[in-house]
């Protein structure tokens, strides 16, 4: 057994961990020099067979070269790990930073989420959710709600006409009548004083249509919240407290509501209801160091109109105004959602675009 043999197994073994590029090639050059039939491994068996005296030295020299192809073999092994690792933490990090690619969440309309939150208030004190169709009757629209055909409301500069009554060959008599895209929800009134048993107590909330252009502060089609309370002994008491409460629990103790005179053909009396304003609570009035940007220093914001309802609506739903008497309000829903989340843009509202409704979230 000559050392220089050795010497070359064992340099042969070293180069090849050295040229070993990955884990995968260092293992097959393990294998090879390493291995059961690896040239050391079988000068090791040669020993045994070797005369006594030069075992000694046989094992001391192949020993050593095995020790130190051993110990470059545990060497280039960690180095390789290293490197693998040290790649792996590169080619497989996750940067937090990008943007998020999955599908976005959505966020229910604004419009849709305060609609349902004044029902909520209205149906915690008993009262039902009615709902009626958007193309509707003129007479539920107009006639049964006391407004005649003279009213300017009726003309053709308001109101989309589906059919008009000439069309349908009546000549607009009795409950014949044309049909429109509906102005209001106050027809909703005349169907569930029709429908339901007495009493009545209905929130009604819907979309309505007028011909009006798109722009900051109109739309053609917006939503009404329509409230109809018909009941024995009704008192105009019972509207403002009920007004109260509602201003109350949208937005927050210590609201309170005003009524100014007005007129309505289908409430009488009837009146202007207001909010007291609830970013200052009034207290911008007459005060230029505490101007009030929701209010615009007025102390009271507009919400829309109320009353008693007119004997004649009652009679024409053949309801006995003797007997029984009611009350009821409307109003606008983008009007209230605009100053109560500082929107100041209608369009904003209609256009569709989430990154106006994602803020509101998806508030159920
Ligand atoms: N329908 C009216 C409108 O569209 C609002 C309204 C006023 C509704 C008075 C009512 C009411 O119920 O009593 O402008």
């Amino acid at each position: 057994m000559k050392p220089e043999e050795i010497e070359r197994m064992r340099d042969e073994a070293l180069a090849a961990f050295a040229a070993a590029g990955d884990l995968d090639a260092l293992q097959e050059a393990k294998v090879a020099h390493t291995g059961g039939t690896s040239p050391l491994a079988l000068a090791n068996r040669e020993i045994g067979a070797l005369p006594p005296h030069a075992k000694a030295a046989a094992g001391k020299l192949v020993g050593q070269a095995r020790g130190a192809v051993n110990k470059a073999l545990a060497g280039r092994q960690a180095e390789l790990e290293a490197e693998r690792d040290a790649r792996v933490l590169v080619e497989e990090a996750v940067d937090v930073t990008l943007p998020y690619d999955r599908v976005p969440a959505g966020a229910r309309h604004p419009l849709t989420t305060l609609s349902e939150r004044i029902e909520d208030v209205f149906v915690a004190m008993g009262y039902e959710v009615a709902e009626g169709p958007e193309v509707e009757a003129e007479w539920f629209n107009f006639d049964a709600l006391n407004i005649g055909p003279d009213h300017p409301a009726r003309g053709e500069a308001d109101t989309f006409f589906v059919r008009t009554a000439s069309d349908s060959g009546s000549g607009g008599s009795g409950t014949e009548s044309g049909v429109v895209l509906r102005t209001h929800t106050s027809p909703v009134q005349i169907r569930s004083l029709l429908e339901r048993e007495l009493p009545v107590y209905v929130i009604c909330p819907g979309r309505v249509y007028r011909t009006d252009e798109l722009d900051a502060t109109h739309t053609p089609v917006f939503h009404q919240v329509e409230l109809l309370a018909v009941d024995e002994g009704l008192t105009m008491a019972d509207l403002k407290g009920t007004l109260d409460h509602m201003v109350q629990s949208l937005f927050g103790a210590g609201m309170k509501t005003r009524l100014r005179p007005n007129f309505f053909p289908f409430t009488e009396p009837s009146a202007e209801m207001d909010m007291l304003c609830y970013v200052c609570k009034g207290e911008s009035v007459g005060n230029p160091d505490r101007p009030c940007r929701t209010c615009s220093s007025e102390g009271w914001i507009e919400l829309g109109g109320c009353g008693m309802v007119n004997p004649k609506v009652l009679a024409a739903c053949g309801v006995d105004p003797e007997k029984y008497s009611g009350f009821a309000f409307g109003f606008g829903i983008e009007r209230m959602l605009m100053f109560r989340h500082n929107v100041e843009d209608m369009r904003d509202m209609v256009e569709g675009d989430v990154r106006f409704t994602r803020p509101f979230g998806m508030e159920i």
